[in-house]
């Protein structure tokens, strides 16, 4: 019956004033050119006495009756019906069927007189394959009565008007696929039985209930928690293992226990190279490969000696020269503290002592001028460090064989005499190729005894019979025991001072 009455209106409007057939132009000029009939209001009031219920037939003085309106969305109905290839226009138009012509289809889409009084006959929209970027077409929603309505391959986004939707009563078929809506948090499951998923096909919106209930708790919940692991992983790194973060953001001189730990195989040991009643030496491997010397000082020590250890790791860490091994970092744990210089491949002095290859004077000379270089700048840099100068301390590289003192004594405060003593140490022993044994109570003592028995005029009882001395030679190196002796003059009266020292063996080098 509504039908009827439509098309009513439109054979009116052919009869009493423009057949369908020649309405040739465009929409769009019709619209412009066109105007109501005189006798159009009383066309339209003929229609609403017969069916009241018509969509344009609600005459309130709140939404009165639009003429114009009316008037042009009769003509957009005449041309949509034509352009959805309704079999015959004069006599029905059940649908709006505009696929695959974007233009078309947004045009129509715009003239929201037309949706407001849309005609009562429409059951079917298809507006499919049109590119269409807006949100969804609310407008067509007017069409009340529809039965069809497909927006499949559109790019709609935004919220699908659920509650809309769902009071359409006669529609069966809704298609929303391929299209880029918005989840939403869609409570209507009602909604979602009455169409199933194949109404949704890549729409962006998400049929299952549960499943988006399942995202919203992913993203409210999971995800914080995600960011908070991730974060404690990060601290957790950070604190442990500094060493897996980018070389940019890390201290490289600082160690902590679990990096030594790994590096040592949990100071494994295999990884054991020496061990005092002070000191543990490892040898372990960075995680770049680096072969590093470890020195781990067991000794349980106060808060404020930990203090003067770190600063202490930091002076001896800014060290750069020739003769002295390069410090690498430090770990100033609570339960470890150690200090990681670089390994270095080669024998230390004193094993070298025993070797044909120390048969030379001057290549012993060389190391002690490197000593003396390395000590020398030491104590220029930093006065108030120790050094533990040893001929096992020191150690000959394979590359080229320069000597490098490889034990600091860190943490062990200031005492310049010792430094000068141990060097007067280190020099007697690189002439005589005798220690002294540390077994025995009252060892350096007895030691220096021995040779100041021998000196000045027995010399030849000490020397180190592998050196096969020339006069000159000889002559220096007596010159050189008498150094070593003031050195480790005790009382320290006539201990040089360390210019001195470097002055003396300077001569006898460049001799
Ligand atoms: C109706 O559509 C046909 C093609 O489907 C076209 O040739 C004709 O001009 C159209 N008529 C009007 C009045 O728009
Ligand atoms: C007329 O308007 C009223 C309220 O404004 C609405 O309930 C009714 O559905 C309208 N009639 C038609 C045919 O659109
Ligand atoms: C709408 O109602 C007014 C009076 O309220 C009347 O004058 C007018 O003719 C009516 N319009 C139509 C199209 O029926
Ligand atoms: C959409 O329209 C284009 C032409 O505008 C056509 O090539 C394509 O096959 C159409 N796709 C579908 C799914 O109809
Ligand atoms: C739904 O269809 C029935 C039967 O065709 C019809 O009576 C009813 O008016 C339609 N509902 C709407 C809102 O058009
Ligand atoms: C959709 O429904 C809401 C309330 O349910 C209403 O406010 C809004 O005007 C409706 N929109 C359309 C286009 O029907
Ligand atoms: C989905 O509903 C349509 C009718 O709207 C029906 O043809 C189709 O078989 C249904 N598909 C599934 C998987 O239930
Ligand atoms: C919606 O359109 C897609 C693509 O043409 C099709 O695969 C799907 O079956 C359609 N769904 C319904 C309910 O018509």
């Amino acid at each position: 019956m509504a039908s009827s009455l439509f098309f009513f209106l439109l054979t009116s409007l052919s009869s009493h004033f423009l057949p369908l057939s020649i309405l040739s132009a465009t929409v769009v000029e019709d619209l412009a050119n066109l105007t109501p009939p005189p006798d159009f209001s009383t066309t339209i009031t003929t229609n609403c006495l017969r069916d009241p219920l018509l969509r344009y037939c609600n005459n309130t003085s709140s939404s009165p009756m639009d003429i114009v309106e009316i008037f042009r969305s009769t003509i957009v109905a005449s041309h949509l019906c034509n352009e959805s290839k309704n079999p015959n226009c004069v006599e029905s138009f059940p649908k709006i069927r505009i696929n695959s012509r974007p233009k078309t289809a947004a045009l129509y889409l715009s003239f929201d007189f037309f949706w407001k009084y849309c005609p009562l006959t429409v059951v079917e929209i298809e507006l499919v394959n049109n590119s269409l970027k807006t949100g969804f077409p609310t407008n067509v929603l007017s069409c009340a009565q529809i039965r069809t309505l497909d927006l499949s391959y559109n790019q709609f986004s935004g919220f699908v008007p659920v509650q809309n939707l769902s009071k359409l009563p006669n529609l069966t078929r809704l298609n929303l696929s391929y299209n880029r809506f918005s989840e939403d948090k869609i409570s209507d499951s009602g909604f979602f039985k009455r169409f199933n998923a194949s109404s949704f096909i890549q729409s962006g919106v998400l049929t299952n209930v549960k499943r988006y209930k399942m995202k919203v708790l992913v993203l409210l919940i999971v995800f914080p928690l995600m960011v908070i692991l991730l974060c404690f992983c990060f601290g957790w790194i950070c604190l442990k293992r500094p060493d897996y973060l980018p070389r940019t953001c890390r201290r490289s001189n600082k160690f902590t226990s679990a990096m030594l730990d790994a590096a040592t195989d949990e100071f494994s040991d295999q990884k054991l190279v020496s061990k005092t009643n002070r000191v543990d030496i490892y040898r372990g491997t960075l995680r770049d490969g680096t072969e590093a010397k470890i020195e781990v000082y067991t000794e349980k020590v106060s808060r404020e000696k930990r203090r003067e250890f770190a600063e202490e790791c930091e002076a001896v860490f800014k060290l750069r020269q020739k003769n002295l091994v390069r410090v690498l970092g430090w770990c100033n744990g609570r339960n470890l503290r150690a200090l990681v210089t670089e390994w270095i491949n080669g024998e230390n002095v004193g094993t070298w002592l025993s070797s044909s290859s120390a048969s030379s004077w001057r290549r012993r000379l060389r190391v002690v001028m490197g000593v003396v270089e390395g000590i020398c700048y030491l104590s220029e840099q930093w006065p108030e460090i120790t050094f533990d100068l040893s001929t096992s301390g020191v150690l000959l590289s394979d590359e080229d064989q320069e000597p490098l003192i490889s034990q600091f004594k860190i943490g062990d405060g200031n005492n310049s005499s010792t430094n000068i003593f141990k060097f007067g140490l280190f020099l007697l022993e690189m002439i005589t190729n005798l220690r002294p044994d540390e077994e025995q109570e009252d060892s350096e003592r007895r030691y220096l005894e021995y040779i100041r028995v021998h000196y000045p005029d027995n010399l030849g009882r000490v020397i180190d019979e592998k050196m096969k001395l020339e006069d000159r030679s000889m002559e220096q190196v007596k010159q050189a025991i008498t150094l070593g002796l003031m050195c480790t003059d005790k009382p320290p009266l006539k201990q040089p001072s360390l210019t001195q020292i470097y002055d003396m063996v300077v001569s006898l080098y460049d001799h």
